[in-house]
């Protein structure tokens, strides 16, 4: 089985080269920068559309078809709304959002052809919690989760497994990018990756919609739903007896 990993450099996606090597799959590593592990390695970055389809086509000519697809690569921008940056938000939509539409897309009708296939999307709690100072970030994993879903009904006509796997805080290198300095922190209920990569794995075997690591996390949707009613309740009162 020839496994595609996006994202492989580090964290998550790391981890999970590291598993399929040793669950016998034939893993294909990409990421901007070369990859350290991986049967076959590659710089790619996700946010380009034409070297997505590039190496897709070069990958299914050269090395052969891609039974499972992990759409891991993505980053994060901290701040207020205010001060960050529009281009790097873009940047950032392009990864995180279109990046995995881009890599579905070209590697979704051969499964079609084949009536066979996993594509796993890594998520985020941050889908499903208001997230402010990460509210770009948020959004473009809420359009993901959407796509994720959305996709979870029509390939499952065709015998191709989707699944979204959804971790809280992991110990990786998340917050690496320059908008976190000063906000390092890693919450102390951080997991390791290696607890994502097997719930990437999970989903690649069982096709499963949605996988929360921790599992608890999937009270999240509606724990938001609870917060905002109250949060309108509470504008409602403020607003009320502010008069
Ligand atoms: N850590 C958390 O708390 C957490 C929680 C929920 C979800 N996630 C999600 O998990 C995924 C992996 O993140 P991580 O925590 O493992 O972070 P990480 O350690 O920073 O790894 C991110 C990976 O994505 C790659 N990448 C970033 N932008 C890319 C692009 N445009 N094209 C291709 N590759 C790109 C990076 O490699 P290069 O820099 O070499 O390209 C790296 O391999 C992300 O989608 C993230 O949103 C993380």
């Amino acid at each position: 089985m020839l496994a595609l990993v996006t994202g492989a450099s580090k964290g998550i996606g790391f981890e999970t080269v590291k598993l399929l090597m040793r669950e016998g799959y034939e893993v294909v590593s990409t990421s901007r920068s070369m990859p350290e592990l991986g049967d076959h390695r590659f710089k790619l970055d996700v946010s380009n559309r034409d070297e997505v389809e590039s190496l897709i086509n070069k990958i299914s000519q050269e090395i052969g078809q891609i039974d499972v697809v992990v759409n891991n690569a993505g980053f994060g921008i901290y701040g207020s709304f205010l001060e960050t940056s529009l281009s790097e938000e873009e940047y950032m939509v392009r990864t995180n959002f279109l990046g995995p539409i881009y890599v579905t897309k070209a590697v979704y009708k051969d499964m079609v052809k084949r009536r066979s296939g996993s594509i796993v999307n890594v998520v985020s709690e941050a889908a499903y919690v208001n997230s402010p100072f990460l509210l770009v970030y948020s959004s473009t994993k809420a359009g993901l989760a959407s796509f994720t879903n959305g996709l979870w009904v029509e390939a499952r006509k065709y015998g191709i497994k989707v699944s979204g796997v959804y971790p809280g805080p992991v110990k990786t290198n998340f917050s690496s990018h320059p908008s976190f300095k000063g906000r390092e922190i890693t919450p102390k209920f951080s997991i390791e990756p290696e607890r994502v990569a097997k719930a990437i794995l999970k989903g690649i075997k069982t096709g499963k919609r949605e996988i929360y690591v921790p599992s608890k996390l999937k009270l999240d949707p509606y724990f938001l739903k609870l917060a905002n009613v109250m949060q309108d309740i509470t504008y409602r009162l403020v607003d009320k007896f502010s008069l």
